[in-house]
């Protein structure tokens, strides 16, 4: 552990582990994004044009991180996003980073395309956890699907709207990593090279893991990609209408980029939107997804809570989405890039890192509560011709 503490000082040296831990497609499966890869470099560029506005005076004397989320209190501001393919990074998977989750205090968002039935993850840990609907086409098993994660006590619906299908990755294509998911002669080399990733594959069960949808236990892990090609689909707002029905629970809509749709999204009864552009790795060429959060937070109106994702690695960058009025930030690649490297005990530490990150950015900032952290602790270019003082 000595060794972690030293080598692993950030989300980037976590990202460079994963590099030297993972077969080389596996992990540019994890890290890459659509296309030209625009979109994955904007979400990363546009945070230098937020400027951090310390408030000198500010009592910082102590300072708390935590806060709540849809009613939920959680440590930090900071949620583990819902990522497929986990089984391929690390053979505990989801079960690793609910249980990360849980001794971090905070909420974990599962994947409809788990690799694990989505009732033993609930059971592996006992934090609060959500649960991402890719909803299927059918009805019926959408119904179903909804069911079984009430019933495993998922406590929120997150419905993932950018899917209508899958972003370009090419990264992916060249690899030979296709949906369905093969593992090829070529993945068996790079895994010959990466002996503790292959030894930790082949010890989860070559064919065990990545079940599919919501972990259906009939499928393996070759399958889990024609479970990612079925729920692909364009999702409107008669599904939205129709998940509202049968979920009573907190219902959050993940991959809004638009402030105009947010009227509607709350008509139809949604407690929360993610701004996300799921990583860069969808419509290549949409702006980083800090950009369009005041216009989302401006159109919602403190009518409904507004998170965000996407290309968060930073304290100040998740201080800075919290200042412009998100009220959390969910992180994918950041804990899959922990979960490669060491496990569970990687996702704790990304999440840990992170947490000491956004202590010290509100410390120097000079503001003691997530609460307090208000429009006048950033500049943009849209407001930094104005007064802080607004
Ligand atoms: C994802 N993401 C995702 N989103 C979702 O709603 N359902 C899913 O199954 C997946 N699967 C998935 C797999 C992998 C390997 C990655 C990297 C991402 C998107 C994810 O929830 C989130 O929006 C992004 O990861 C956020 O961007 P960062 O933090 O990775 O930059």
């Amino acid at each position: 552990m000595t060794a972690m503490t030293t080598r692993y000082i950030n989300v980037e040296d976590y990202r460079s582990g994963a590099r030297r831990t993972l077969p080389r497609s596996v992990f540019e499966l994890v890290d890459s994004g659509a296309g030209d890869e625009i979109t994955l470099r904007e979400n990363r560029v546009v945070f230098e044009a937020v400027r951090l506005r310390p408030r000198a005076l500010g009592d910082v004397s102590s300072c708390d991180i935590g806060t709540t989320v849809l009613g939920q209190a959680i440590s930090m501001p900071v949620l583990l996003a819902p990522c497929g393919y986990s089984r391929m990074v690390h053979r505990e998977a989801e079960m690793a980073t609910g249980r990360a989750a849980q001794e971090a205090g905070t909420v974990f968002c599962l994947s409809t395309v788990t690799s694990f039935p989505l009732e033993d993850v609930a059971r592996a840990s006992t934090g609060p956890k959500w649960f991402q609907l890719y909803p299927p086409a059918d009805p019926d098993e959408c119904r179903k699907l909804v069911e079984r994660a009430k019933a495993a006590g998922f406590k929120a619906l997150c419905v993932t709207i950018d899917g209508a299908t899958l972003g370009l990755r090419e990264r992916d294509k060249r690899n030979g990593l296709t949906v369905p998911m093969r593992i090829t002669p070529k993945l068996l080399a790079e895994g010959a090279v990466r002996p503790r990733w292959a030894w930790d594959f082949v010890r989860g069960g070559v064919g065990r893991g990545g079940q599919g949808l919501a972990g259906s236990k009939s499928m393996s892990i070759v399958r889990a990609g024609e479970a990612v090609a079925s729920v692909a689909r364009s999702v409107t707002s008669k599904d939205i209408e129709f998940i509202r029905e049968i979920w009573d629970g907190a219902l959050l809509i993940k991959g809004v980029q638009r402030g105009d749709e947010i009227d509607e999204l709350v008509n139809l009864g949604v407690d929360a939107v993610i701004v996300s552009n799921h990583g860069g790795r969808q419509l290549d060429g949409v702006p980083g997804a800090i950009e369009i959060l005041p216009e989302v937070v401006a159109r919602a109106g403190g009518r409904i809570e507004v998170l965000i994702d996407s290309g968060f690695r930073r304290g100040t960058d998740i201080v800075k989405a919290l200042a412009l009025g998100a009220s959390a930030v969910l992180i994918g690649r950041p804990y899959l890039y922990g979960l490669a490297v060491n496990g569970q005990a990687g996702v704790e530490d990304v999440l840990r890192l992170l947490a000491s990150e956004i202590r010290q950015t509100m410390l120097l900032l000079g503001y003691p509560t997530i609460d307090s952290i208000d429009a006048a602790a950033v500049s943009t270019p849209a407001t930094s011709t104005q007064s802080p003082h607004r």
